[in-house]
């Protein structure tokens, strides 16, 4: 496969206007790519788009819904008359949801955080991934989460979305590799972004996630960094956090020890967030 020239690269990025995806934007547009963000917040677009103009970037803020085709083609279609044609798809939108013991749950629960989480990356792919084939380059980049690989109680229905997302993208190397595009998941584990925001639990588990966050050294210009390296490198799985990619290295190598372990700290966590 033929490295992907990182610089002058067409970039677009859902969600962009916020947390993550903003610093994606950022950190790319300085390495010389072009940008375009979309997102269902047009605060947080204009937001975004500003701080691009900022840096000397050429922005391009979509409305776009990753939980609609329609949208997604229409940003298709702004893209390819801008710039002719994209070469890295981040598909990175995406909410907490409901938080709780599956039974707590309900049908439309999961089908709202499966419509965005998985569905707008499956819709993403669907729309974006015939130009990438065509030119025979690109990559797309879906962001996925630790709690995919980890699993932590009372949050069946975004772990199971994430989860899904690393088998979509790991289905998707071996479809795309002919084509010379690569695939990339990325599992981050907490970091300060206004994700609680769509999250709907109770207010402690709520404020643990934030104490979580807040704690974490790896801010999202971090993670930003380490996704334009993981394209360049080509590199299928990113585990931005070292202690839970020591602990997934364990949960791989050897399961039986990290069950114990994950069963007491987990337990500990369900204590905390009651
Ligand atoms: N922050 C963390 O600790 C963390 C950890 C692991 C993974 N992630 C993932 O990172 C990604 C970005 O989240 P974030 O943490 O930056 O949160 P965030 O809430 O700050 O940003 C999410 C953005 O997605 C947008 N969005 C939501 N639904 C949309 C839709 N239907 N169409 C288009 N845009 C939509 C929101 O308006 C918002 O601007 C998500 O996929 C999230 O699951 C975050």
């Amino acid at each position: 496969m033929h490295k992907l020239k990182m610089q002058q690269s067409r970039v677009f990025i859902t969600g962009g206007g916020s947390g993550l995806g903003q610093a994606i934007a950022l950190y790319f547009a300085e390495k010389g790519c072009r940008v375009a963000i979309g997102d269902i917040n047009e605060d947080g677009l204009e937001t975004t788009k500003q701080m691009l103009l900022n840096i000397g970037s050429d922005a391009l803020a979509l409305k776009c819904d990753a939980t609609s085709l329609d949208s997604l083609n229409e940003a298709k279609h702004q893209l390819v008359s801008e710039w002719q044609g994209l070469d890295i798809l981040i598909n990175n939108a995406g909410i907490a949801g409901k938080h709780g013991f599956v039974e707590s749950t309900s049908i439309e629960d999961w089908q709202k955080v499966i419509d965005i989480n998985l569905l707008g990356v499956v819709r993403g792919c669907m729309v974006f991934l015939d130009l990438l084939k065509q030119q025979k380059k690109g990559a797309v980049v879906n962001i996925a989460s630790m709690a995919g690989l980890l699993t932590p109680p009372e949050g069946a229905i975004y772990n199971t979305s994430k989860s899904a997302v690393i088998a979509l993208t790991e289905t998707l190397q071996y479809e795309l590799a002919p084509f010379n595009v690569s695939s990339h998941a990325v599992c981050p584990a907490f970091f300060k972004t206004n994700l609680t925001r769509s999250m709907e639990s109770n207010p402690k588990a709520k404020r643990f996630i934030e104490r979580e966050m807040d704690k974490s050294s790896i801010i999202a210009a971090d993670v930003a960094k380490m996704i334009f390296e993981q394209v360049e490198n080509r590199q299928l799985l990113l585990l931005t956090h070292p202690r839970e990619r020591r602990l997934w290295r364990l949960k791989k190598l050897l399961p039986s020890i990290y069950e114990k372990m994950a069963h007491k700290l987990f337990a500990k966590v369900m204590t905390i967030t009651k």
